[in-house]
């Protein structure tokens, strides 16, 4: 399986750092719903730096477990916790566990996958009848809505360039279908959307898209998806305390294996 970041260093670390800060309290007041058991089994794929499963093992005592995986495990390994074991899983392969999770935790991995319903498929293998599933996902819209034309079109440019590398930008609004399709209880899905500005100092959510940005922008000014002058003019509006942009809404949804599944 391909992922488009190829590099696993500390630049990386930063954005993955600013992504769980702009996510995280979303994502724990989503799982706040779901009544955790101390001896629950629970999973997450892609964890990126683990901080979702962090926050699920603090609620596990020692007859639980928290299996925290993801394709490249360099960071999740640096975490000592005792409920917590690490594991490299690719969710694109048949899976290595057969229904014995109570919780599975995928967030903004979803999108950079070919095939959405072999992989929700596999996940799904993956969790007990009666179990949990929660995705968060990205879907582009509220960008495409912003009031600042450059900001839609770098946006736009972004999406041209993700079709040719199988990343989908309107996951977010696709998955409760993905995940009724296969067979699961979809209990919710509702999404957040942060307004940011420029201002330089501890804003999560413009390190994200600064930093997203940084990996992308040669790319589309090279293929033409955005003029020179635009990119100039995206890192100037991102540099601005009195610009407020509107990033992606994050859908989150929330899904139940049914105890009786024919799938
Ligand atoms: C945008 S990061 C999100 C990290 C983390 N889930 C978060 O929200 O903070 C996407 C993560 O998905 C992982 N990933 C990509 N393709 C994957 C696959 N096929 N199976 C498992 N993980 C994958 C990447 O290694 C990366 O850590």
């Amino acid at each position: 399986m391909r992922y488009v970041i190829e590099n696993y260093d500390e630049t990386e670390r930063l954005r993955l750092t600013a992504l769980a800060d702009l996510l995280d309290p979303y994502t724990f007041y989503i799982l706040e719903q779901i009544d955790i058991q101390p001896d629950w089994k629970c999973l997450e794929i892609g964890a990126g730096l683990g901080t979702v499963s962090c926050w699920i093992a603090d609620r596990l005592k020692a007859t639980g477990n928290m299996l925290c995986t993801d394709l490249q495990t360099k960071f999740i390994d640096e975490i000592e916790h005792p409920h917590l074991r690490t594991e490299k899983l690719d969710i694109t392969l048949s899976p290595t566990y057969s229904e014995c999770f109570d919780l599975a935790v995928v967030r903004t991995v979803h999108q950079h996958l070919a095939d959405h319903h072999s992989a929700a498929r596999n996940l799904s293998k993956m969790v007990r009848p009666g179990g949990y599933l929660l995705y968060i996902e990205p879907d582009i819209h509220p960008a495409f809505s912003d009031e600042h034309p450059v900001w839609k079109r770098v946006w736009q440019a972004i999406f041209q360039w993700g079709e040719s590398r199988d990343i989908d930008y309107f996951t977010g609004r696709k998955v409760p279908g993905q995940l009724s399709d296969i067979g699961l209880d979809v209990i919710s899905a509702r999404g957040e959307t942060a307004l940011f500005n420029g201002a330089k100092d501890g804003n999560s959510v413009r390190t994200v898209y600064r930093m997203t940005l940084d990996i992308v922008m040669p790319d589309l000014v090279r293929l033409g998806y955005l003029s020179k002058a635009d990119s100039e003019e995206v890192y100037s509006l991102l540099d601005n305390p009195d610009v407020w942009l509107m990033s992606f809404c994050f859908f989150a949804t929330l899904a139940r294996k049914p105890i009786c599944n024919d799938d």
